[in-house]
């Protein structure tokens, strides 16, 4: 059967993508087709002398392996950034996207750059976002869940009804955090019964490799060659031969990838329940970050600003994150780091307080 391109944004239905040379997995072939060198570089592995596999097949096998989906279902990129922005492109590009007024900032940028209308919702006053706002909108949609800053999470139910509410539209649920949310919270399952929506995920945060740039979307078939449709258009080899490997490897390695998770996730509710001690109102996290707005003065003392605490963590060697916008202003977004990290971090806020 054809593939569906009704959500497709007009310019890339109208695309013709560039047809990368073959990169068999057969290494008896003389291959003498895509212009590589035939000697080994003086530096890292032999085989980096050939071109990656442009499908990163291996890699969306294990990607879907752990997620519960067929490879069919799964696109990956050079880390979650660029798969959004490939899907801002495929689907938001010429038209109009939804997103809450506190996000990633990066929408706007590729909203911006794809000529999409960028319109913003407000969160509301304790920064979560409204599902019934977004159930009658005439454009796509994204959302962070867990949110960024704020580290929110938007419960499945609410994320179903938007989703449902919008069937002739691409809503992207952005899950870069979802492995620090409570379980049930992805919406990786939903993708099986609406073919508007695409899941990212990455591998930056729970997998430990920020370094090694790998990223995926999952979603309906449709959605996924449209990505595969811009990636043919931009460079058809995102993902270079280390990163498919270890990324590969990493996935799988669910040991490990439990055993972080849940330390992080152990120094978050530590570093919640501190900072809550030392008197910030702290936002409930999902994530591998807090949000957390300094005490206010009390007894007519001075207090500390948000932005003065930022100054002075960074003097004792402790960076934390400010973004002076309007609505967070006043609170810092601090990572989660080791348990010994989040000590030396309450230690230092004990001071300065
Ligand atoms: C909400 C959100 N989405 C996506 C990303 C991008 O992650 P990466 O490109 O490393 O996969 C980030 C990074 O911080 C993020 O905060």
């Amino acid at each position: 059967m054809p593939i569906s391109t009704e959500l497709w944004s007009e310019r890339i239905k109208a695309q013709k993508p560039y047809i990368a040379g073959e990169q068999p997995k057969n290494s008896n072939l003389i291959k003498l087709n895509t212009n590589e060198n035939p000697y080994a570089p003086a530096a890292g592995d032999a085989l980096l002398r050939l071109y990656p596999d442009p499908d990163a097949a291996g890699l969306c096998a294990a990607i879907a392996e752990v997620s519960g989906v067929t490879p069919e279902r799964v696109f990956a990129g050079n880390g979650s950034d660029e798969v959004l922005a490939f899907a801002f492109i495929a689907f938001f590009g010429g038209g109009k996207v939804y997103a809450p007024d506190i996000t990633y900032s990066f929408y706007p940028v590729w909203a911006s750059l794809f000529g999409a209308e960028y319109i913003t919702i407000p969160l509301d006053a304790h920064f979560d976002i409204c599902a019934d706002d977004y159930l009658t909108l005439d454009g796509g949609v994204i959302l962070a869940n867990p949110n960024a800053p704020t580290g929110k999470v938007l419960p499945l139910r609410d994320v179903e009804r938007i989703v449902s509410a919008n069937p002739d539209r691409v809503v992207i649920i952005d899950e870069a955090y979802i492995d620090f949310a409570p379980d049930g919270s992805s919406a990786v399952p939903l993708t099986v019964k609406y073919p508007n929506l695409l899941v990212t995920q990455t591998a930056s945060k729970a997998y430990s490799l920020a370094g090694l740039r790998v990223g995926w979307a999952i979603g309906s078939e449709s959605l996924i060659a449209a990505l595969n449709t811009v990636k043919n258009c931009v460079n058809s080899y995102t993902i270079d031969r280390n990163a498919q490997e270890t990324a590969s490897e990493t996935i799988s390695a669910r040991a490990v990838f439990r055993r972080n998770t849940e330390r992080v996730i152990r120094a978050r509710d530590w570093t919640t329940a501190e900072l809550r001690r030392l008197g910030f109102s702290v936002l409930d996290s999902g994530a591998n970050f807090v949000f957390a707005k300094p005490p206010a003065p009390i007894h007519g003392e001075a207090g500390k600003s948000a932005s003065e605490l930022l100054q002075q963590l960074r003097e004792r060697g402790i960076l934390i994150r400010y973004f002076n916008l309007p609505r967070i202003d006043e609170y810092l977004r601090i990572s989660i780091g080791t348990s010994e990290q989040m000590k030396a971090l309450i230690s230092a806020l004990e001071e300065l307080l």
